[in-house]
Parts: structure tokens; C-alpha cells; sequence
């Protein structure tokens, strides 16, 4: 065997070794496995799922019958629904400046409308250039505050693409505004 190969080796019992007792640490509780077995059936909870969320709770390593699981699951629910209710602070505020936004954009496309009607493309064109903004300053509000929890971020994104095409075709004939799009 080359010398690499028997260094590998090594690194790999090594590292067997080291997973052995890291197993042996993390080893659930008996009350734990019994529970979960017990709740592992079809429309139950599942037995790896049930063992890694109440394993989460270190207090479970210590939990001597059922009633003090309960406490933990209970305890862990409280984080979870704690955490839960952070984000929605979150989203039903910047959702309510989104909500603003929106109002302030549908007034400017009202005039634009107006300047439209009136024939003053140049001026619609203008205001239709602010309007597009709108889109993209309730996408980036609810990224800063509750990433990845967007739940109107299809409806941004139509608006956006929207208010830049109706911008872009007023402009269209406009010596001073090339067409122009931003991405939200
Ligand atoms: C309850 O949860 C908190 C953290 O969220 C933890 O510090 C505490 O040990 C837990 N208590 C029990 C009984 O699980
Ligand atoms: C809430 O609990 C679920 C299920 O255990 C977990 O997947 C999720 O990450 C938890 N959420 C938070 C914010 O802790
Ligand atoms: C948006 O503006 C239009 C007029 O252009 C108006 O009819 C409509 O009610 C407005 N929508 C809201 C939600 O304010």
C-alpha cells in the first residue's frame, strides 16, 4: 500500500472514530425514542423528525417521563411561535409602507393619466419614471427586514415590469428619455 494510501486510511478510522463518539454524545433518550416511536405512524410524526426537533432542546437530555417532554415540545413552541411572530411584526409593517408606496404610485399614474389625456406626453413620461420606483422600494423594504419571507414579491415584480413598459412607450417619442428598465 503507498504511503498516501495508508495515510488516508488512517485519516478516514480517524475520523470514524470521531463520528462514534460524537453518536454516543447525542444519543437520545430513552424517553425520547419510546415517545417517537410511539407517535411514528402514517398521519403521525415522523421517528427522525420527532427525535432532531425534541433533541434541539437540550432540557430534553434530561426529560424523565412524558410529562416533562410535553414541557420541552411546549417550551420549543414558544421559541418557534416567538420567532414567528417577529417576523410577522416585521412583514405587517413594511407590508403597510408597502402599502403607502402603492397608494402614492397609483395617485402619480392617475395624473400621468391626466397629462396623457391632456396630450403632454413629456410630462406623463416624467411622472411615469417616478411611478416606476415604487415597485422597487417595497421589494427592497421587505428584503432588508424579513429576507426571504416576501410574500408579495411576484406582485412587485409585475408592477415593476408593468409601470416600466407604460413609462418606456410614453417616452418612446421623447428626444430626452431612452427607454429604460430596472430590475427589482
Ligand atoms: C425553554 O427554552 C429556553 C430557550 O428557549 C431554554 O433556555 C430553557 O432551558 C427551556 N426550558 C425547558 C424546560 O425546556
Ligand atoms: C419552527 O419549527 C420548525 C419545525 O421544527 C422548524 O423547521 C423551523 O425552523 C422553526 N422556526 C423557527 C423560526 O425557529
Ligand atoms: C387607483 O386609482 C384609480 C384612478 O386612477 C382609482 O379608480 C382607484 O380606486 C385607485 N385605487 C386605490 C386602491 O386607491
Amino acid at each position: 500500500m503507498a504511503m498516501q494510501q495508508i495515510a488516508s486510511l488512517l485519516t478516514l478510522i480517524l475520523l470514524l472514530a470521531a463520528a462514534d463518539v460524537s453518536l454516543a454524545v447525542s444519543t437520545p433518550s430513552t424517553i425520547i425514542r419510546t415517545t417517537c416511536a410511539v407517535l411514528d405512524r402514517p398521519g403521525g410524526f415522523g421517528y427522525d423528525e420527532c427525535v432532531d426537533s425534541l433533541a434541539a432542546d437540550p432540557a430534553s437530555a434530561s426529560a424523565k417521563d412524558v410529562r416533562e417532554l410535553a414541557v420541552v415540545t411546549t417550551n420549543l413552541t414558544v421559541a418557534n411561535v416567538t420567532s414567528m411572530l417577529l417576523v410577522l411584526d416585521d412583514l405587517a409593517k413594511n407590508l403597510g409602507w408597502c402599502r403607502r408606496i402603492y397608494r402614492g404610485m397609483n395617485k402619480s399614474l392617475e395624473a400621468a393619466l391626466g397629462e396623457l389625456r391632456a396630450g403632454h406626453l413629456d410630462a406623463a413620461s416624467h411622472i411615469l419614471f417616478d411611478a416606476t420606483h415604487a415597485p422597487d422600494d417595497c421589494e427592497i423594504l421587505l428584503f432588508q427586514v424579513s429576507a426571504g419571507k416576501n410574500p408579495i414579491r411576484k406582485e412587485n415584480i409585475d408592477a415593476d415590469w408593468l409601470s416600466g413598459l407604460a413609462y418606456a412607450i410614453a417616452s418612446l417619442q421623447l428626444p430626452n428619455h431612452p427607454p429604460h428598465r430596472r430590475q427589482v
